[in-house]
């Protein structure tokens, strides 16, 4: 049988850019160390937390799960998830490695983790929030379908993903 052809982001240039092979894994006693040592651009800092401060949120609080994005094994991203009180899910502490970005790590992290998620029963959108000016993650997020909901969290702006009727 001859196989489909592989769909990837579209590049700027129109041209299709290889789909990277990102892997979400659990945060472990081997891989912590290569979480902690991500880094953003310097003008992206103000948009996130460090790694270790996320690390710490999903150790000592009750409402955050870590997981790691390894590409052949090598830790290239961080993402947290954690579901509402209304049971919706939410995505959280996204980072690409500041190296990594721009290579569709960011649109396989977001794809897969909330393919996951919304695969639980019950789950009626997934959520997450971002800086108004974070021009990167809205634009990765729009996207992704995520729509403006007009809600805010703290001031960050909400955006929902369902998904579609027809799949
Ligand atoms: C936002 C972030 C996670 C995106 O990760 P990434 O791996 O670079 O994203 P991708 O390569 O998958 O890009 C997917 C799309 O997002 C948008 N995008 C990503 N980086 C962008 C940038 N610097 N400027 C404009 N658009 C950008 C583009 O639409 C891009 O598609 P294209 O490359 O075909 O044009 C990454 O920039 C990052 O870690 N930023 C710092 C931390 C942060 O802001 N996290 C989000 C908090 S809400």
């Amino acid at each position: 049988m001859v196989a489909p052809p592989r769909v990837g982001p579209l590049r700027q240039n129109g041209a299709m850019a290889p789909d990277p092979k990102i892997e979400l894994v659990p945060v472990t006693a081997e891989n912590w160390r290569d979480c902690a040592a991500l880094t953003v651009h310097g003008e992206q800092q103000r948009f996130v937390s460090a790694v270790t401060y996320y690390l710490c949120l999903c150790a000592y609080g009750d409402t955050w799960h870590p997981l790691a994005a390894t590409e052949d094994g090598e830790v290239v991203g961080f993402v947290m998830w954690g579901v509402d009180d209304d049971r919706s899910a939410w995505i959280g502490g996204l980072v690409v490695d500041g190296r990594r970005q721009r290579q569709g790590i960011g649109h396989a992290i977001v794809r897969q983790l909330r393919e996951r998620l919304i695969a639980e029963p019950g789950t009626p959108n997934v959520a997450l929030s971002y800086a108004a000016d974070n021009i990167a993650a809205r634009r990765l997020y729009r996207t992704l379908g995520f729509r403006e909901t007009g809600e805010t969290e703290g001031t960050e702006l909400v955006a929902r993903w369902t998904r579609p009727e027809s799949a």
